[in-house]
């Protein structure tokens, strides 16, 4: 296990050695912190272990208890699992599960440290019989990787090619049998034939507030916080339905509380914690404001790109994209229309204007994960 542990540091500053993700610390941004071995170290010692001690998401669950009772019956490593979502939600976790319920050994790596398929075949080739491979961000993986993938995941072979050009020959490797697990903030960015080759898929969807609580609760005990139902149903409300988020904030009461002198985390200093990280009552923070702001007051409510959004709040369109943009569309407060992003009525309230007239009339909202043409 200190082994896997090591191994997961490792990948973890691989995905953001390559400069694609930015680091902006915002309290609310459910994307693990980069550099953070605090908060590696503590989510590590967070996560639950067996899928009976994992609340929410009940049908993935309920799926995956299913398809993974039923391998151990049969004696044979499940199918592939896929696991797509926001960050935060618990993508890591489940796969860390799988593997301790197989009682199998587990290879963690991510897309981005697979720069070319010869860092993939390395890795296959030296998977045991029954390991679960867990490939993190699977949609940033390079091309040839996922060919090679595709293959590997099917027919448990790779080929390995030796030598250059004309002379290059194809020795096939067989595989012991493994199991993918695949996690994706970004399944529609799948190519479908590497998608198809999962035979389970579970999309795990934002908690709702009374699984929060049970998570925060549980949690609270671990952390050897003293916290009262009206503090854990404070920090639950703020947390946009993401256990990562949820955990942090934990963590910055519980810091308001001991600097404070409060031995106990009640509603009041959540409330004031809460207030001094620019967490709102609705658990939008800073950045999701600022995209309400720029719809509201620069663009009329829109619609507008999400590159001209992304520009205006000074943010990469791909953190506006995945990080504020699910839970406000969740929320209600955002729609993704085929000409772009546009306020809803409860956005203009939001930021304490009156809606122009008309501006209820929802324009079709796009179905999916909201990609044009998908
Ligand atoms: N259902 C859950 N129950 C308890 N804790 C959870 C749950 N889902 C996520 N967490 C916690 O939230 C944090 C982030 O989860 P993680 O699995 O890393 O999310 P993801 O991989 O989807 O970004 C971890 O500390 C984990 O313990
Ligand atoms: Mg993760």
């Amino acid at each position: 296990m200190e082994d896997g542990d090591a191994r997961r540091e490792q990948t973890d500053r691989d995905r953001y050695a390559d400069g694609s993700s930015d680091a902006t610390a915002r309290i609310v941004d459910a994307r693990p912190e980069p550099l953070d071995d605090e908060e590696h170290r503590i989510e590590a010692a967070l996560r639950p272990r067996k899928l009976a001690d994992f609340p929410g998401q009940t049908r993935v669950r309920d799926q995956l208890a299913l398809v993974l009772e039923a391998a151990r019956r049969r004696g044979t490593p499940p199918d592939h699992v896929l696991l797509s979502g926001p960050p935060g939600l618990g993508k890591t976790t489940l796969a860390m599960i799988v593997a301790s319920e197989l009682e199998a050994p587990i290879r963690i790596t991510s897309g981005p440290a697979i720069q070319h398929a010869g860092d993939l075949a390395a890795i296959l080739s030296s998977l045991t019989e029954g390991e679960v491979l867990f490939l993190d961000e699977i949609h940033r993986m390079s091309r040839a990787a996922e060919e090679m993938l595709y293959l590997a995941m099917e027919d448990f072979r790779v080929d390995v090619i030796v030598g250059k050009g004309p002379g290059a020959t194809a020795i096939p490797l067989e595989l012991p049998v493994f199991t993918v697990v695949g996690a994706t903030t970004r399944a529609g960015l799948l190519p479908a034939p590497l998608r198809d080759r999962f035979g389970f898929t579970g999309h795990l969807d934002f908690y709702a507030t009374q699984d929060l609580e049970r998570i925060l609760t549980r949690n609270a005990v671990l952390l050897e916080v003293e916290a009262v139902p009206e503090g854990i149903a404070e920090i639950a409300g703020r947390s946009r339905g993401t256990p990562r988020i949820a955990n942090r904030l934990l963590r910055r009461v519980r810091d308001w509380a001991q600097v404070h002198g409060r031995s106990v985390v009640d509603g009041d200093a959540a409330h004031a914690a809460l207030a001094l990280f620019d967490v709102d009552d609705r658990g939008l923070d800073r950045l999701d404001r600022a995209v309400l702001e720029a719809l509201c007051r620069r663009f009329g409510g829109g619609p507008v790109g999400l590159s001209t959004l992304a520009v205006a709040v000074g943010e990469e369109p791909d953190t506006v994209e995945t990080v504020a943009e699910p839970f406000l569309v969740r929320e209600g407060f955002m729609l993704r229309t085929p000409r772009g992003r546009a306020a809803t009525p409860l956005a203009w309230q939001h930021v304490g204007l009156t809606p122009p007239p008309g501006s209820d009339t929802p324009t079709l909202p796009l179905g999916g994960d909201g990609r044009f043409g998908a």
